[in-house]
């Protein structure tokens, strides 16, 4: 099944609890939850206690991409504040497998990420410890960029080594996708579509949510 999870970086943030009503009514499975420290990522965002804010407000799954250093500093922050799914991108922590293992002893669906210049192959050894896997299809940091139609061979090879290891992990991509481009993550074997400025920027979010089911 495939699953829309659309980035609310892209919401009117003067009006979060009526945008996740908005994309809840489109038909979202998740809400994409970008946060951003500024170090990891040369952009800055939210932090737990917005995530503990909106909780009380929706009841959509909340997706949370952790572009930040060091995450296993906030990671229980993040838990207890709400989040469902936490993922954290491999380049940002010394010890990966401990996070994860860590998100999920919080009681949260643990995610890992890579950045388009990182090597899919670092994930294999870290599969077993997975709820789902985030490539992103550009450099994080910011909404609205253009898809790399480069990443589309890491979204197979992931797609790949989970096939092979048996499980059934998520295939989530982040970055640039669009009722346009959508059909080609899909064939490489993303089952979790994030989009953000296509989602909220379109003129009938139901119709573009159902487009990005391919
Ligand atoms: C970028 C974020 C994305 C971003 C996607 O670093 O991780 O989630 O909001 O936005 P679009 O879909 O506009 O590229
Ligand atoms: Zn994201």
């Amino acid at each position: 099944m495939i699953k829309i999870s659309p980035s609310i970086l892209s919401c009117d943030f003067a009006n979060m609890q009526s945008e996740l009503e908005r994309i809840e009514k489109a038909g979202a499975d998740y809400a994409h939850i970008d946060v951003m420290d500024g170090m990891f990522v040369p952009n800055i965002t939210l932090g737990p206690c917005i995530v503990k804010a909106i909780r009380r407000t929706s009841g959509l799954v909340f997706d949370v991409h952790l572009m930040i250093c060091e995450p296993e500093r906030y990671i229980e922050e993040f838990a207890k504040a709400g989040a469902d799914i936490i993922t954290v991108h491999y380049e940002s922590t010394d010890d990966p497998a401990a996070v994860l293992r860590r998100i999920r002893e919080l009681g949260c669906r643990a995610g890992l990420s890579i950045k388009p210049a990182t090597d899919p192959e670092v994930v294999r050894p870290l599969l077993g410890l997975c709820d789902l896997i985030l490539v992103m299809t550009v450099e994080p940091g910011f909404g609205g960029q253009s898809f790399m139609h480069d990443m589309i061979p890491h979204i197979a090879a992931v797609a790949e080594m989970t096939r092979e290891a048996g499980l059934d992990t998520e295939i989530e991509v982040d970055g640039g996708i669009s009722p346009a481009n959508v059909r080609l993550v899909l064939d490489a074997g993303a089952n979790v579509i994030v989009a953000g400025s296509a989602v909220f920027k379109s003129e009938d979010m139901a119709a573009t949510v159902k487009a990005l089911r391919g």
